[in-house]
C-alpha cells in the first residue's frame, strides 16, 4: 500500500531555516524529519510518494543518499495544489487504499492499528484525532459513539465544542475519495472533500490515539520536538560525527563537524552541521543554522540564527532571529495556508 507525504509547503513560520531548506529536511535528532517519518511507517506501506514543490532538488538529493527500504516517488506539483490537489496529482501511483500524511507532525500514532480500525468500520475515510485543551483554536470533530464523524465545528467556544478532538493530520483513504477531487486545481481536502465524504457516504471515521502529537509549525515546537525525543530516548545530548567539544552540552543536539570552545555552554538548543562556536559562549533555547560562526563571549538566548551567519565577539542576541542575506526569490511574504487547525 502507499503513503503520500504532503511535503510541498514553504514552512514560512520556520524562517529563516526554511529560506535555505525544505521543511521536511529539518533535522530531528540529526536526521531529516522526512526520514524519521518514513522509518515509522508500518510494514504494509511499500511505496512512499512525496508530494513536493518548494526545494524539490534538495529532497531528491536527500533520497539519493538514503535507502529507506521502500519505493520512493518524488512527485512535483507544477504549483502548490493544496492537500486535496496534491493527492489527486499522485493518483496514478495510488492503489485501492492509501495513507495521506503531513510531513511536519511527529506523533505516537500507531498506523497499523489505524488500518485495523479502518477495516473494522469498512470506512471510506479514517482520520486521526488528537485531544486538545484549547478547542477554540482548531476545527473540532463531531464524533459519534461508534467513532463516526458527522462534521467539524471551526474554532468553537469551549462551551459549544462538540468534543475536544481535532484533525491530527493522518488520513487513511479508499481510492473512491479521489473521485471527489477535481484535477489540476488547488483543493483543500479538509474544507472541500471531507464534507462531501461525510454527506455522501456516511463512512467517515475518527481514530483517536494517545501519547504525543507535535505539530512542527514554529521554531518553538521545532525545539520542543527535539528535546522531547531526546528525553524519550533517555539521552541528554547527541553530538554528530567529527564534532569537537570542549565546553558543556546540556539537553541539546549538535550536528556533524561542530566545534565548541572552552567555557562554552549550550543548553536546550539545536546546532546544525559545520558550526564553529568559540570560547566563553552561552547558547540557550536557540537554533543555530549550518555553517555559522559564533565568536567569543557571545550570549544567545531564545534566538534563531540562519545558515552562514557570523556573530561577532561579545554580542548579545536575545529573543530574535538573525538573517542578513537576501530573502530567496519566490519565497512568500506570509503564510499561504494552514492545513492543520484550520
Ligand atoms: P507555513 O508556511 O509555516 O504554514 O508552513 P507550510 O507551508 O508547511 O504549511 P502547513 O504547515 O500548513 O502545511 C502542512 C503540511 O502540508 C506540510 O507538510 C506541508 O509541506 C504540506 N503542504 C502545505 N501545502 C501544500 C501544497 O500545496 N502541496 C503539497 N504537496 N504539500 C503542502
Amino acid at each position: 500500500m502507499e503513503a503520500i507525504f504532503l511535503a510541498g509547503g514553504f514552512g514560512t513560520r520556520l524562517k529563516p531555516l526554511t529560506y535555505t531548506r525544505a521543511k521536511p529536511l529539518l533535522p530531528i535528532l540529526n536526521k531529516p524529519m522526512i526520514l524519521y517519518l518514513i522509518d515509522s511507517l508500518p510494514s504494509e506501506v511499500d511505496r512512499v510518494i512525496l508530494a513536493v514543490n518548494y526545494k524539490k532538488e534538495q529532497i531528491e538529493k536527500c533520497f539519493s543518499k538514503y535507502d529507506c527500504g521502500r519505493e520512493i516517488i518524488i512527485n512535483e506539483e507544477p504549483e502548490p495544489l493544496g492537500t486535496g490537489g496534491a493527492v489527486k496529482f499522485a493518483e496514478k501511483y495510488l492503489g485501492d487504499r492509501f495513507f495521506v500524511l503531513n510531513s511536519d507532525i511527529i506523533s505516537s500514532i500507531n498506523l497499523q492499528d489505524m488500518i485495523r480500525f479502518h477495516e473494522r468500520n469498512k470506512a471510506t475515510a479514517t482520520i486521526s484525532l488528537w485531544p486538545v485543551d484549547n478547542v477554540s483554536e482548531f476545527g473540532v470533530a463531531e464524533v459519534g459513539e461508534d467513532g463516526r464523524i458527522t462534521g467539524f465545528v471551526e474554532k468553537p467556544k469551549p462551551e459549544d465544542a462538540p468534543s475536544n478532538l481535532i484533525n491530527a493530520g493522518a488520513y487513511l483513504l479508499e481510492s473512491e475519495v479521489l473521485d471527489y477531487i477535481e484535477t489540476g486545481r488547488l483543493v483543500s481536502m479538509e474544507k472541500e472533500i471531507f464534507p462531501q465524504i461525510i454527506s455522501n457516504t456516511g463512512r467517515f471515521y475518527g481514530y483517536k490515539f494517545e501519547g504525543y502529537w507535535i505539530d512542527i509549525g514554529r521554531i518553538k515546537s521545532y525545539l520542543y520536538v527535539n528535546q522531547f525525543l531526546l528525553k524519550e530516548k533517555g539521552l541528554d545530548k547527541i553530538i554528530g560525527e567529527d564534532s569537537n567539544v570542549k565546553g558543556d552540552i546540556v539537553n541539546s543536539i549538535l550536528g556533524r563537524n561542530v566545534n565548541v570552545g572552552r567555557n562554552t555552554v549550550i543548553k536546550s538548543s539545536v546546532i546544525f552541521d559545520n558550526v564553529s562556536i568559540d570560547d566563553n559562549v552561552t547558547i540557550e533555547n536557540s537554533v543555530i543554522g549550518e555553517n555559522c560562526r559564533i565568536k567569543e563571549n557571545v550570549y544567545i538566548n531564545n534566538a534563531v540564527i540562519g545558515d552562514n551567519e557570523t556573530i561577532m565577539d561579545g554580542y548579545e542576541i536575545i529573543d530574535t532571529t538573525i538573517w542578513t542575506q537576501p530573502i530567496p526569490e519566490g519565497y512568500p511574504k506570509k503564510q499561504i495556508g494552514n492545513v492543520i487547525g484550520e
